[in-house]
């Protein structure tokens, strides 16, 4: 019944062939920062942690010849498929660059936009990429990313903290508390933000409901197995992760009998800054 604690996430060329966020999660976000980035001809235009190309390829169709954009990620795989995606789309104004975003390869005061899609969760040390970002931007060049904030899923971490509480895990909630609590919220990305020089020009606060049948259909989603699941199974020991799955995935169930489905709530942040 739990089979996807077995779950191992191995990366390859195969895998990176059907891989898209972007239909389901990274849409929704990227949406998001097509609706509210200020679009104009003749920009140099950066998107870290450009992974299988998007939105890096549509803001490249939205944009047009006139500007320049580059794709910066770290993941080769996913390189190589946003490379073959901007061959078979037939683009001329994408560049590839594998490189970490803490080192990018501009000249200082160089780049218009830099764009990210669900990136600063992801960089080990976000706080040295805005001062890259800082770096490279031209004087009044903004930076504009979307992020997941806390708040994302309330539903189901209310039933992960109740289901501790049931098996008398409650010394276990602080570890769950923490790993909810770290993708953090305006405030402390906005500090980002002016720590490194920016001023903030524009927040949007936005959310979406990702709606499962119950929670067996979503600890079974793929992408829930990808993205989230080690996060939890770390926090806990091996020999107790049976039991809490259980536990949680019976309640996760009960609860969708009784709310209609697992509705959970995934709450976005829009944030641009202007480099001062
Ligand atoms: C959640 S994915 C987002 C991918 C894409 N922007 C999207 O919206 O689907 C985060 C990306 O950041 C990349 N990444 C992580 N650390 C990085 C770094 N230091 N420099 C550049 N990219 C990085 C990952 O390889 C991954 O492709």
């Amino acid at each position: 019944m739990t089979n996807y604690l077995d779950y191992q996430f191995e990366d390859s060329e195969t895998f990176i062939n059907t891989f898209d966020e972007a239909p389901l999660w990274s849409a929704s976000f990227g949406l998001l920062l097509l609706k509210h980035l200020e679009l104009k001809p003749n920009q140099f235009v950066v998107d870290i942690g450009s992974g299988a190309g998007f939105p890096l390829l549509e803001l490249a169709g939205r944009m047009g010849s006139s500007c320049k954009l580059f794709g910066i990620d770290t993941w080769n795989n996913a390189n190589q498929r946003a490379k073959q995606k901007i061959k078979d789309y037939n683009y001329s104004n994408i560049e590839i660059i594998e490189c970490s975003a803490h080192k990018m390869p501009f000249e200082n005061n160089s780049i218009d936009l830099i764009i990210s899609n669900l990136g600063i969760n992801n960089f080990d040390t976000p706080s040295d990429v805005f001062m890259e970002c800082n770096r490279v931007l031209k004087p009044k060049g903004k930076l504009a990313l979307t992020t997941n904030i806390n708040g994302h899923w309330k539903e189901f971490y209310q039933v992960f903290y109740a289901s501790l509480i049931q098996i008398g895990k409650s010394n276990l909630i602080e570890k769950l508390e923490h790993e909810e609590a770290h993708r953090g919220n305006i405030q402390s990305v906005s500090e980002l933000f002016i720590q490194s020089g920016f001023r903030i020009s524009k927040t949007i606060e936005d959310s979406f409901v990702m709606k499962f049948v119950d929670g067996t259909a979503f600890l079974n989603h793929h992408f829930v197995k990808l993205g989230w699941l080690s996060s939890w199974t770390n926090l806990f020991s091996k020999e107790d992760l049976q039991d809490i799955f259980t536990v949680l995935q019976n309640n996760l169930n009960i609860y969708s009998q009784e709310n209609d489905g697992l509705n959970l709530t995934v709450p976005m942040l829009f944030i641009e800054g202007e480099k001062q």
